[in-house]
């Protein structure tokens, strides 16, 4: 069991609260001026993977109190306990073993009474045997031909992490051609469907639970398409594999278990893409640089584990935490500088918010005290050019994480140069602003005189003192983007462990989804549920009299 401490009981939560009111005016350009080795102070280099959090408003007190509220709300215990696989999601009575699914020295891992270690490594097996026999093309279609084109059917966890990293690995993908629908809006099967051959695609159908209704929507309509197409049910068979926990509902769909991949309930759905749900990735760049991913993230789990809260992840969730409870921050940008990570910032959404969106705390309370933040983000340069301006001189305090690679993949003229010249001065341009003088000087140099510089200088001071984190990685690796992701999980983590909420469970998602149900029942005419409230039964009325018009 994790411990269930409320943060704000602790001394070290009053002690910030008074250092905070202590350092909220202090400008970080002068901390800098102050300390010319705040950077060697406020930075972290393990292996190719450099943490800069310098440009944060932090003082070494800071990082020191932070250290000691997780000392008081025991987090090293919560880390342990999910790394031993105690039941730590207690509201669903789960262990949460992800980490287990990249342990790579096999070491026994157990859930309950099981050593969940040898099932890991069968279905491990089993995703390899089938990528190689896809990419090599022995496994037939019905028609005898090869697969060309994967699509994976899934939503939330069985769709976004997947699909971010076959997006982050393209540079080192295959012949394949991998696609992904997740929206129950027909648009997004049909769309990405189009140009496929039903003789050479391969379904995936990626689903948990298998009951989720968008993933069986778009499923039976895949199924249906191909039975049209190829002319016998037969075809499933060949055309079609599914990635689940539940083989009734499987084998009710029609997928042979023999071609399922199975997954445990330990594995969380948004901490799914090292499991069978990764089946996508493996397809789309092969076994060797699927199992990479995993070591780059058994990597970094090492370190966790020994280091806590000193980790990298641990450094970014005290700083979420410093930000979102002291500074009332409400929002987070994630900024990557590579367009291979585009999708990066919608898995992190899930991951982030799902996990610690809680107002409940561990012992049943409502919380007195901000939970997690709202995750956004755009790649960089195209983010400078769209939202970058609240950010600079907008009125909300946004901490922002630049995501970059010293690398490019794709080393053409000095575009990589322009992109870090921009990630790095973008940090620079947060942090120190430009104040008054600057500008004036700026304006008089520019040919502008008195009421001329008196009326267009407030426009163009910049307060500077936002914050930044930057990642600085080698190279866009399997390898890496595995330490990157896992970085990020533990960040997770440790925030919901010092946060005291329930990290691994997700009950704010089903009431929309009780609730489609009888909609649905409405708008298809099953009428008499008088449940729906006025404005609900409006809009549902002005559909049907909109589609009685123009039908
Ligand atoms: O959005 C809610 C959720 O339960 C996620 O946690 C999960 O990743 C997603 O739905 C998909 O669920 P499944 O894999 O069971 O279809």
């Amino acid at each position: 069991m994790i411990p269930k401490i409320d943060p704000t009981s602790t001394s070290s939560w009053k002690l910030l609260q008074t250092h905070y009111k202590n350092v909220q005016a202090i400008h970080m350009s002068h901390l800098f001026e102050e300390d010319p080795n705040r950077f060697q102070r406020f930075s972290v280099q393990q292996g190719h993977i450099l943490l800069d959090y310098s440009k944060n408003r932090v003082t070494e007190e800071t990082m020191s109190l932070l250290r000691s509220l997780a000392e008081e709300c025991k987090v090293a215990e919560g880390i342990k306990a999910m790394f031993a696989g105690e039941p730590i999601n207690e509201t669903e009575n789960r262990a949460v073993l992800h980490t287990a699914l990249r342990n790579r020295l096999g070491a026994p891992v157990y859930a309950g009474e099981t050593n969940v270690m040898p099932a890991v490594q069968d279905v491990l097996t089993q995703m390899k045997q089938f990528s190689n026999r896809v990419i090599s093309g022995e496994h037939k279609g019905f028609t005898g031909r090869s697969v060309e084109t994967v699509v994976n059917i899934g939503i939330g966890g069985s769709d976004l992490g997947p699909h971010m990293v076959v997006e982050a690995l393209r540079h080192y993908a295959n012949r394949l051609d991998v696609r992904f629908v997740s929206n129950v809006d027909a648009t997004h099967l049909v769309e990405q469907c189009k140009g496929m051959d039903p003789e050479t695609t391969l379904f995936i159908v990626a689903s948990k639970t298998f009951t989720t209704q968008e993933t069986m929507t778009n499923a039976h309509s895949a199924r249906a398409w191909l039975v049209e197409h190829l002319g016998d049910e037969d075809c499933i068979s060949k055309h079609m594999v599914a990635l689940s926990t539940n083989r009734t509902a499987v084998e009710i769909f029609g997928i042979d278990p023999a071609n399922m991949f199975t997954f445990w309930d330990w594995v969380g759905g948004r901490y799914s893409l090292w499991s069978a749900i990764g089946l996508s990735i493996m397809l789309a760049v092969g076994p060797a640089h699927f199992e990479a991913l995993l070591e780059g993230a058994f990597e970094e789990d090492q370190r966790v584990k020994a280091d806590g809260v000193e980790s990298m992840s641990g450094i970014l969730a005290l700083l979420s935490v410093w930000y979102g409870n002291f500074f009332g921050v409400d929002t987070h940008a994630v900024l990557p500088y590579d367009q291979y990570l585009h999708r990066f910032p919608a898995f992190l959404q899930q991951a982030d918010m799902e996990s610690n969106g809680k107002s409940v705390d561990r012992n049943g309370k409502r919380t007195a005290y901000e939970t997690g933040s709202i995750i956004w983000g755009e790649p960089g340069t195209n983010g400078q050019h769209a939202f970058y301006q609240l950010i600079h001189q907008g009125t909300k305090l946004i901490p922002c994480d630049f995501v970059a690679f010293s690398q490019s993949l794709n080393p053409v003229g000095d575009h990589h140069e322009k992109l870090l010249a921009n990630c790095f001065a973008q940090g620079m341009a947060l942090m120190q602003g430009k104040d008054e003088y600057t500008v004036r000087k700026e304006l008089e140099a520019a040919g502008k005189e008195g009421a001329q510089i008196k009326a267009l200088l407030p426009y163009k001071i910049f307060e500077g003192n936002k914050p930044s984190t930057t990642l600085l990685i080698d190279r866009l690796t399997p390898h890496s983007l595995g330490r990157l992701i896992a970085i990020y999980e533990h960040k997770i983590l440790i925030e919901g462990l010092l946060l005291n909420v329930y990290s691994f469970d997700q009950w704010g998602v089903e009431l929309g989804k009780d609730l489609a149900k009888p909609v649905l029942e409405n708008i298809q005419g099953d009428s008499g549920s008088d449940a729906l409230d006025s404005s609900t039964m409006g809009l549902i009325q002005a559909m049907l009299n909109f589609n009685e018009r123009t039908s």
